[in-house]
């Protein structure tokens, strides 16, 4: 199949349907984690049964334990935690505790709650689908609520707000993720 549209005037719609910038936090066993995604969308038209779709990048340490426990948290960051998104979402925990010293419960599911962040959902997975470079969960929530008032962090306001060596950082990381999610992405399971 040929692509003919162009990358530039598709961005701006792509930047759209992003959500507001959580910490996708969980738990397997005695392993939690954090990182950062904005690939969230709602699931459900039923109010009493919530449900949220995340795209989960196969090489992040978080794809690991969340496919083993099937159950993860979205804490959605307030306008004054740009840290987080880079102590979370540019370097993995495979090797660190990212949540050392970061303020925390544990939910229904077991996952990490960040008692401080804009609002959260508690999640578990009832569904998967192998996108070849990530994987699509769809989750019930157990639980959530808002914890401060305004508006969550967007990713189109936080990335201006970044000190340039933050930006310059970023743009190394993501240009080794595209290629890695390159070579992956047409690599589907399309198995149930
Ligand atoms: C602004 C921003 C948005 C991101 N969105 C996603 C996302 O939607 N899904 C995802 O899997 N990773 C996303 N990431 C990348 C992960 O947060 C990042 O690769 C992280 O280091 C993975 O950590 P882990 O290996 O500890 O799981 C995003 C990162 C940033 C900075």
């Amino acid at each position: 199949m040929t692509h003919s549209a162009d990358p530039g005037r598709i961005a701006p719609l792509m930047g759209r349907l992003w959500a507001p910038l959580a910490s996708v936090t969980t738990r397997w066993q005695d392993k939690t984690n954090a990182q950062i995604a904005v690939s969230i969308a709602a699931a459900s038209i039923v109010p009493a049964r919530p449900r949220i779709v995340i795209q989960i990048y196969k090489g992040n340490y978080s794809h690991q334990l969340i496919q083993k426990s099937l159950v993860f948290a979205v804490n959605f960051l307030r306008q004054d935690q740009l840290h987080l998104v880079k102590a979370f979402g540019f370097v993995s925990g495979r090797h660190q505790d990212k949540l050392a010293g970061v303020a925390r419960r544990t939910g229904a599911s077991g996952s990490p709650i960040l008692t401080e962040c804009w609002g959260y959902l508690d999640c578990r997975v009832v569904n998967a689908m192998d996108g070849g470079d990530m994987t699509c969960f769809l989750a019930e929530v157990l639980e959530g609520d808002v914890l401060d008032q305004g508006e969550p962090l967007w990713w189109r306001n936080a990335r201006r707000m970044l000190p340039p060596a933050w930006a310059e950082e970023w743009e190394q990381k993501l240009a080794g993720e595209m290629a890695a999610s390159l070579q992956r992405m047409g690599d589907i399971n399309y198995s149930a």
